[in-house]
């Protein structure tokens, strides 16, 4: 279609080569779409007539239902999805066809097409965030005063709430979602009217076009909109964040499931044995969450080396920008869809979490703070605490198992109302500093959670 001024065929291996039909006929659909706004920009603006405008539109309509019933006549010697769409329009129509692509080219088309599939998915994620948020504040509201030991650098530190430990990763899915809902302002940008790369000496109206397709705005540098990639740069930055929460979050799943903690008991239909041992139940599928992280990371790197090096404007290389953004998009979707599924159906085991409270010694901390309420400088607190500790330890012992006389062979202002202090229960629930584990803070963030998931599901 395009060798007017050549006089040799394509070589095979080149056709080969440079054919990109299999990455972007997944968004024929947005070309579609894309070209319908143009052509009817087209017809508005007096380019082509009303009735030619018409006539495309509805070709296109055609077309689309072609490509839905699986009837179109892909062409592989036809390099992409905008030139087999736009050849079939003139097997069609015949020369009107010809038609569409004035005042436009293909580096501003794919630009758009590809907007508007990005920014489909990224509405898919927001919509699965919502999802998976929603299944820890469920879990969240019927744990608020189970309690089980919070940890710094992996070792027993204080008791917490096991909601608060919960609601700290929808905290972090809020602000995935925050970021994703912020890059769909630059996303939702249409390119179209910017042509190849120098804009065109047609009337053309690129801000109706972004109207009709749904977006905010229009480009404002002919030569930035056919070649800038940050809209696929930035979601890609966004599902290696989202999918780094994901692998931390079934990293403590992978870990509360083993038995040696047993504060989770995973769902059978989300567990997988052992062809070996019988008596094995594996994470598998929070194990493999946590693997295809890896897989956003490489797509992230490989678009940013993609773009480093090339110069304004549009540059064949771009064409390779499509296949991260899918590897990306599979395991975004499908991590966010699965560990949906398996939140909702996990068991945890509240006795379990409760022995590991009582076991590691994690009211030192109340010890200490009991004793500054009794007047002893917090350093001095802290080593007569220490020392306690060691003693329990040395028993096989916890603190709140020593006898009121054995505490006061350490310090003699320990009184009777230090069981109270040492009550792990007690320790969460005194803990209502803003945003702590306090049973009365933990409730207020669940509140606010909730308003958020309320008022963000109109939205995304
Ligand atoms: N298949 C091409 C791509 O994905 C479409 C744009 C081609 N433009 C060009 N000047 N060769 O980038």
């Amino acid at each position: 279609m395009l060798r007017g001024r050549f006089s040799q065929d394509t070589h095979q291996l080149v056709q080969e080569f440079t054919d990109s039909l299999d990455n972007d006929r997944v968004f024929a659909e947005q070309d579609i779409q894309g070209s319908q706004a143009h052509a009817r920009m087209l017809g508005r603006q007096g380019i082509i007539t009303q009735q030619e405008a018409e006539q495309l539109v509805s070709g296109l309509e055609r077309i689309r239902e072609e490509i839905q019933k699986g009837s179109f006549p892909w062409r592989s010697d036809l390099e992409d999805v905008h030139l087999n769409i736009e050849h079939r329009l003139t097997e069609l129509l015949g020369s009107v066809g010809e038609k569409l692509h004035t005042g436009r080219s293909r580096n501003d088309q794919v630009a758009l097409d590809l907007r508007l599939y990005v920014s489909q998915r990224v509405e898919e994620w927001q919509a699965l965030l919502l999802q998976l948020a929603r299944a820890l504040t469920d879990q969240a509201e019927q744990h608020l005063e189970t309690i089980l030991p919070g940890y710094t650098h992996l070792q027993p530190a204080q008791p917490v709430s096991l909601a608060h430990h919960l609601l700290a990763y929808v905290q972090m899915l809020r602000r995935d979602a925050e970021r994703l809902r912020q890059a769909q302002e630059r996303i939702r940008v249409s390119p179209l009217g910017a042509a190849a790369l120098a804009g065109t000496t047609y009337p053309v109206d690129p801000e109706e076009i972004a109207r009709e397709v749904g977006f905010g705005n229009s480009f404002a540098n002919s030569m930035d909109a056919v070649s800038d990639r940050d809209f696929v740069l930035e979601p890609l930055f966004c599902a290696a964040t989202i999918t780094t929460h994901l692998s931390r979050l079934c990293e403590e799943i992978i870990l509360w499931a083993n038995p040696s903690m047993g504060f989770l008991g995973l769902p059978d239909a989300f567990a997988t044995g052992s062809s070996i041992m019988p008596q094995k139940k594996n994470p598998d599928i929070a194990e493999l969450i946590r693997g295809k992280a890896a897989g956003t990371f490489g797509a992230l790197q490989t678009m940013l080396s993609l773009i480093k090096g090339l110069p304004l404007a549009y540059n064949r290389d771009l064409q390779e920008d499509k296949k991260p953004f899918y590897q990306a998009d599979v395991i975004v979707s499908g991590s966010l869809s699965l560990l949906t599924a398996m939140i909702a159906e996990m068991e945890f085991n509240p006795e379990k979490m409760l022995r590991a409270v009582n076991s590691g010694h994690l009211n030192a901390t109340e010890l200490a703070d009991y004793l500054v309420s009794k007047d002893i400088p917090f350093r001095t607190a802290h080593q007569v605490t220490g020392k306690a500790v060691a003693y329990a330890e040395s028993q096989g012992r916890g603190l709140q198992e020593l006898k009121l006389s054995e505490l006061q062979e350490f310090s003699p202002q320990v009184e009777e109302d230090v069981f109270r202090a040492l009550d792990p229960y007690q320790a969460v629930a005194r803990r209502n500093s803003p945003g702590g584990t306090g049973f009365k803070a933990v409730s207020d963030q669940l509140a606010a959670v909730k308003a958020w998931l309320e008022s963000a599901s109109g939205d995304g």
